[in-house]
């Protein structure tokens, strides 16, 4: 066995066990479905309990491996990431945005039960998500630093974050942006939860080295970025049953993306760039950040 083809299976490991946790804590803090309104928590555990790749709560767990964190530390931060995820996700599909029939293999949320249903179920998930970190007692920081990392979410997840990055997009549909405009637009749409993983990971582990923090966000801002890159990629070049969301949704709907502005070959070495950027962040800490390297490899790497 080759060392590329063992370091793939770590990897494969060390995410299945992130994803499991992950799910768990998803599925307690989801209120049960024959908890009255019925429908609307149906919908909810539908959109969040599908087959995702948790990258986000993955990234939370990660950082925490760097710091020694106990996992039922990270849970809440975990859980509140990917429950904002799932609800942009939710709304990102309405007809009023991309206009997607399709989720992780599955109807939209729309689609499965209604717009109404839908929109309610990203408010609802919202909500839930700070409910979650700031309730959750084996978060085991002090008051100050859980009201610091309800905001270190709150602003990511807002205009100047995942809902401005949204705005932008939808405003850009049809016209050609400069490459700024275009990575200032990822930037916001999805590199910023993803830093705020990163970043509550961090906060979770008790940390507070500036160094060790603005190192992390580097690699975090490089991941981010070349996620929405290889999105982008697999637009154009994944299979529907693969990605388990419409190819070619963006050429349909003529949105600016990398391998449009750039062309194919550009957008991929963009996206490999990205990827050394993100590990050479991460030099000044030892192997517990082996998990973090390997996920921006398979960021990059990544078929679905
Ligand atoms: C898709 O996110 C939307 C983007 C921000 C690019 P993911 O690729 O993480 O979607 P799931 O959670 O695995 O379905
Ligand atoms: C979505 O970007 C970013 C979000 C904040 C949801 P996309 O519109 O490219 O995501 P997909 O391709 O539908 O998953
Ligand atoms: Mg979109
Ligand atoms: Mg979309
Ligand atoms: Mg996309």
């Amino acid at each position: 066995m080759s060392s590329t083809q063992t370091l793939a299976q770590t990897l494969a490991q060390t995410l299945a066990r992130h994803q499991a946790r992950a799910d768990a804590a998803l599925n307690q803090w989801l209120p049960r479905s024959d908890l009255p309104p019925v429908t609307l928590h149906e919908a909810m555990r539908y959109a969040v309990l599908g087959p995702g790749k948790r990258i986000r709560p993955v990234l939370v767990y990660a950082t925490g491996e760097v710091f020694a964190t106990p996992d039922a530390v990270l849970d809440s931060s975990a859980v509140a990431v990917e429950l904002i995820h799932a609800y942009s996700l939710v709304h990102d599909d309405l007809p009023a945005m991309d206009n997607d029939d399709l989720r992780r293999g599955r109807p939209t949320c729309h689609k499965a039960y209604d717009e109404a249903t839908a929109i309610l179920v990203g408010d609802a998930l919202q909500a839930l998500a700070f409910d979650v970190l700031a309730s959750d007692p084996a978060l085991a920081v002090d008051t100050g630093l859980r009201v610091a990392m309800l905001r270190e979410l709150a602003v990511a997840s807002g205009s100047r974050g995942m809902a401005g990055g949204q705005a932008i997009d939808l405003a850009a549909v049809g016209k050609r942006l400069s490459l700024d405009a275009l990575e200032n637009m990822h930037l916001y749409k999805t590199g910023a939860l993803i830093r705020a993983s990163v970043r509550l990971g961090f906060m979770a582990s008790g940390q507070t080295d500036a160094s060790h923090a603005e190192r992390l966000d580097i690699y975090a801002r490089a991941i981010g970025l070349a996620f929405q890159v290889q999105d982008d990629i697999l637009d154009v070049e994944g299979e529907t049953e693969v990605i388990g969301k419409p190819q070619g949704s963006d050429q349909d709907r003529d949105k600016p993306t990398y391998p449009n502005l750039l062309g194919m070959t550009e957008a991929k070495a963009t996206a490999r760039r990205l990827c050394d950027e993100a590990i050479d962040a991460l030099s000044c800490f030892d192997a517990r950040a082996d998990t973090l390297r390997q996920i921006a490899e398979y960021i990059v790497k990544r078929d679905r």
